[in-house]
C-alpha cells in the first residue's frame, strides 16, 4: 500500500477560525479522503502555530499569558474541524513537547551543517506578516504590501539562514521533480523568487521569549517561521521516532498563495541543509476574497464558517467551497454564489435525481431496486466520470472533479427524462432504466463521497446499499455494474430542500 502524508498551513491562533481557513482545510479533507478511496495509508495532518510577536501580543491585548491565551484558542480550530466533518489524522500544536524537541534536531542540523551563523539584523519588520521587508517591497514608504499597515524598525543580533547558497541547489532540484508544484503557474512563482536571488532570513529572535530556543545559544528563541515549517516533520516523529518519520516522509503540502516564499524557498532549503528530503509536492491555492479583500482580522471582513454550516447546511458549505473556485486561482465568496450552487447542484441535480429514482422505484417497481443492464447506455458517461474524476483529483483540481462527477448526475437525469419511466408501466423496460439509474446513483455516491461525505452515506443507504461508502475502493467501485439489485430503495426527505 502507497503512503500519502498530506498537510494543511499550521494556522495562527491570534483569532479564531474564518472561512480563509476552513478552505485550505476542507480541500485538504477532500483530497485526504480522495485518496483513502484510492487505497493508500493516508495521514492527514493539520495543526496550530502558536509562537512568535503576533501570538505574543495578542495574548498580551488579551491580558492573558501566551499559553493561557494559545491553550483557549486551538481547541477552537479542533472543534471547527470536527464540525466541518474533517478526517485529519493528526492536529499539531507547537507548543506541544514532541514538536519542541524535533525544532532542536532542525535547528542543531543546520547550524552544524555550518548553514546558521550569528550577524546583525537592521530593517522593517511586519509582526502580522511575521517577516522583515526591504524599502522596495513596502508600500508608500513604511506600509506592509499584505496588511497596509505600518512595519517596525527592528535591529538586533540575529542567527542566520544561509539561503544565499542555496539557489543552484534548489533550482537544480525542482529541475529534477517537474511537477512538484501545482497550478504550474505557481510553480513559476516560485521558481521566480529563487531565479530573483536569494537572501539570507534570521532564524532566531532575542527581543521576545515567546518561542523554542537555539539549542546552542538558549538567549535566542527560534524565528517563528523556522519553527511552523518544522511541524510538517515534528508531527511525524522526526526528532522523537525515526522509524515513524521515515514511514511518512517526504510529504506533501497545501499551502496559500501568500506563503510560497517559506514553503518552496525557505523549507526545501532547510531541508537539504539537515539532510533530509525535501517534500514530494505542492499545491498552491488562492484566496477566497469578501468583497475583494483577503479576509483578516485585520481587514474586518471575516466570515465565519460555522454561521454558513448553520445557514446552508454543511454538505452545502464543503461543496460550495471545493466546486466553486478553481484551485490555485482567487475566489471572491458571495451569499448568492452559495445558494445558486446549492440550488442548481445539490437541490437541482443530486437531490432531485435521488428522489426520482426512489419514487418511481416505489411506484413502479414495488420499492425494490432492479439491477443495471451491462450494456446500459450510461455505461460509457460512467466510464468517463471516473477517468476525468480521477484525474482531476490527481492534479489537485476539486473543482474539475466534482464537474467530472456532476456531468454523469446530469447525463442520468437527461437519460430518465428521455425515457420518462415515470409515464410507463411496471416492467422489464421500466426496471431496466432503473437499474441503470440506481448504478448511476450508486457510483456518484462513490466519487462525491471526498467532497460531501455525509450526504454521500445517505444516498448509499437510500439505495440500501449495506455498509459504508467510505470504505469503498477504487477503481473497483466504479465499475460498471456493481448495483446488485433485488435491494430495498427508501425515499425520505429531500436531500437539499431548494432555497
Ligand atoms: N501560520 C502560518 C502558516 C504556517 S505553515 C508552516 C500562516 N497562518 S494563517 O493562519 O495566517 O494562514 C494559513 C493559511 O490560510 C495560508 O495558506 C493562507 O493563505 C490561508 N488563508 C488565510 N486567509 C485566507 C483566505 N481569505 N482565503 C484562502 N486562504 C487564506 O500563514
Amino acid at each position: 500500500m502507497s503512503n500519502y502524508f498530506l498537510t494543511t498551513p499550521i494556522y495562527y491562533v491570534n483569532a479564531k477560525p474564518h472561512l480563509g481557513h476552513a478552505y485550505t482545510t476542507i480541500v485538504g479533507d477532500a483530497l485526504a479522503r480522495w485518496h483513502r478511496l484510492l487505497g493508500e495509508d493516508v495521514h492527514f495532518l493539520t495543526g496550530t502555530d502558536e509562537h512568535g510577536l503576533k501570538i505574543q501580543q495578542a495574548a498580551e491585548a488579551a491580558g492573558r499569558t501566551p499559553q493561557e491565551f494559545t491553550d483557549a484558542i486551538a481547541p477552537l480550530f479542533q472543534q471547527a474541524w470536527q464540525r466541518l466533518n474533517i478526517s485529519n489524522d493528526d492536529f499539531i500544536r507547537t507548543t506541544e513537547e514532541r514538536h519542541k524537541v524535533g525544532v532542536a534536531k532542525l535547528l542543531q542540523a543546520c547550524y552544524d551543517a555550518g548553514d546558521i551563523e550569528l550577524d546583525v539584523y537592521a530593517g522593517k519588520y511586519c509582526v502580522a506578516c511575521e517577516e522583515y521587508y526591504t524599502d522596495d517591497e513596502l508600500l508608500d514608504g513604511d506600509l506592509c504590501p499584505i496588511h497596509k499597515r505600518p512595519v517596525e524598525y527592528f535591529e538586533e543580533e540575529n542567527y542566520f539562514f544561509r539561503l544565499s547558497r542555496f539557489q543552484d541547489r534548489l533550482l537544480r532540484w525542482y529541475a529534477e521533480h517537474p511537477g512538484a508544484i501545482v497550478p504550474e503557474f505557481r510553480a513559476n512563482e516560485a521558481l521566480g523568487l529563487i531565479r530573483g536571488g536569494l537572501r539570507d532570513f534570521s532564524v532566531s529572535r532575542t527581543s521576545l521569549q515567546w518561542g523554542i530556543p537555539l539549542p546552542w545559544d538558549p538567549r535566542h528563541v527560534a524565528y517563528v517561521w523556522f519553527d511552523a515549517l518544522a511541524n510538517y516533520i515534528t508531527a511525524v516523529g522526526y526528532g522523537s521516532d525515526d522509524e515513524r518519520f521515515h514511514t511518512w516522509w517526504p510529504g506533501r503540502h497545501l499551502i496559500g498563495k501568500d506563503i510560497i516564499r517559506h514553503h518552496c524557498v525557505y523549507w526545501p532549503a532547510m531541508l537539504l541543509s539537515a539532510g533530509i528530503e525535501p517534500p514530494a509536492g505542492w499545491a498552491v491555492g488562492g484566496w477566497l476574497l469578501v468583497g475583494g479583500e483577503k479576509m483578516s482580522k485585520t481587514s474586518g471582513n471575516v466570515v465565519n464558517p460555522l454561521d454558513l454550516i448553520d445557514d446552508i447546511g454543511l454538505d452545502g458549505f464543503r461543496y460550495y467551497v471545493l466546486a466553486e473556485t478553481p484551485y490555485g486561482h482567487d475566489g471572491d465568496f458571495t451569499y448568492e454564489g452559495l445558494t445558486a450552487r446549492y440550488n442548481s447542484d445539490l437541490a437541482n441535480n443530486l437531490g432531485n435525481l435521488l428522489s426520482r429514482v426512489a419514487t418511481v422505484v416505489g411506484k413502479q417497481c414495488g420499492g425494490i431496486g432492479p439491477a443495471p443492464r451491462a450494456d446500459s447506455p450510461l455505461a460509457e458517461a460512467a466510464a468517463e466520470a471516473l477517468a476525468a474524476t480521477t484525474e482531476a483529483w490527481g492534479a489537485v483540481q476539486p473543482h474539475r472533479a466534482l464537474d467530472a462527477t456532476w456531468h454523469m448526475i446530469r447525463a442520468t437525469n437527461a437519460y430518465l427524462e428521455a425515457n420518462e419511466p415515470w409515464k410507463a408501466s411496471p416492467g422489464p423496460d421500466v426496471d431496466a432504466v432503473m437499474g441503470d439509474a440506481l448504478e448511476a446513483l450508486r457510483m456518484v455516491a462513490v466519487l462525491a463521497s471526498p467532497a460531501i461525505p455525509d450526504t454521500c452515506q445517505t444516498v448509499w443507504e437510500r439505495l440500501g446499499l449495506p455498509g459504508r461508502v467510505d470504505e469503498q475502493r477504487l477503481p473497483a467501485a466504479a465499475v460498471w455494474g456493481g448495483y446488485p439489485g433485488g435491494l430495498t430503495v427508501t425515499k425520505g426527505s429531500p436531500l437539499f430542500p431548494r432555497r
